[in-house]
């Protein structure tokens, strides 16, 4: 088998996943969507309200935010990258995944990585740096620095929630400063 096809299966047994509570009031487990292939993987939080609907991941509002700030450095949010969250099945009210949720969760990501090998990580806002690195520090000193970590360059990056939340364009702004971090990360992936 190769291992796109072990991460096709990966997806199917994710589908049927109970390890958690999560499971007992979401209505899709969403694994994951665009290239599993691709040498960009990105992780958010966990699955909103749409995501929970369509199965899919980023499909909602922070979804269209996420595609815009990815397309205005020219990477394919589907071509180049595998999209994922730190939890596959949506917190109930979009609050944010409880510890035990998170580390009951974290074999799928950590498989999903493995198989996927990807060569950049942009890890999208506080709670999947958190999950992710082990590392609480706010997100306004973390983004726009790579972490290297197993070979992988990591950059963690504002929530495209909170983009939404503050529009201003103007330099020193989180969406500038976003816009900043992508053109890293498109640099480092010309470069692969
Ligand atoms: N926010 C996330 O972190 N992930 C999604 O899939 C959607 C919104």
């Amino acid at each position: 088998m190769t291992t796109n096809q072990e991460l096709l299966l990966l997806h199917k047994d994710c589908r049927k996943c109970k390890s958690c509570e999560l499971s007992k009031t979401r209505n899709n487990v969403v694994v994951a969507k665009g290239n599993s292939k691709a040498k960009i993987l990105i992780i958010g939080e966990g699955p909103g309200e749409q995501e929970d609907i369509t199965g899919f991941p980023f499909v909602g509002r922070a979804g269209k935010m996420l595609d815009s700030a990815l397309m205005s450095v020219e990477i394919d949010p589907l071509e180049d990258c595998y999209i994922t969250n730190i939890v596959k099945c949506r917190p109930p009210k979009n609050r944010k995944p409880l510890l035990n949720e998170i580390n009951s969760c974290m074999p799928w990501l950590t498989k999903q990585i493995n198989l996927l090998s990807p060569k950049i990580i942009i890890l999208a806002g506080s709670t999947s740096v958190e999950a992710f690195l082990e590392i609480k520090k706010p997100i306004s000193k973390m983004r726009g620095e790579w972490i290297i970590k197993d070979n992988i360059k990591i950059m963690p990056i504002f929530h495209p929630s909170y983009l939404l939340r503050s529009p201003s364009k103007e330099p020193g702004k989180p969406k500038w400063l976003t816009w900043q971090d992508l053109k890293k990360v498109k640099a480092a992936f010309d470069n692969l």
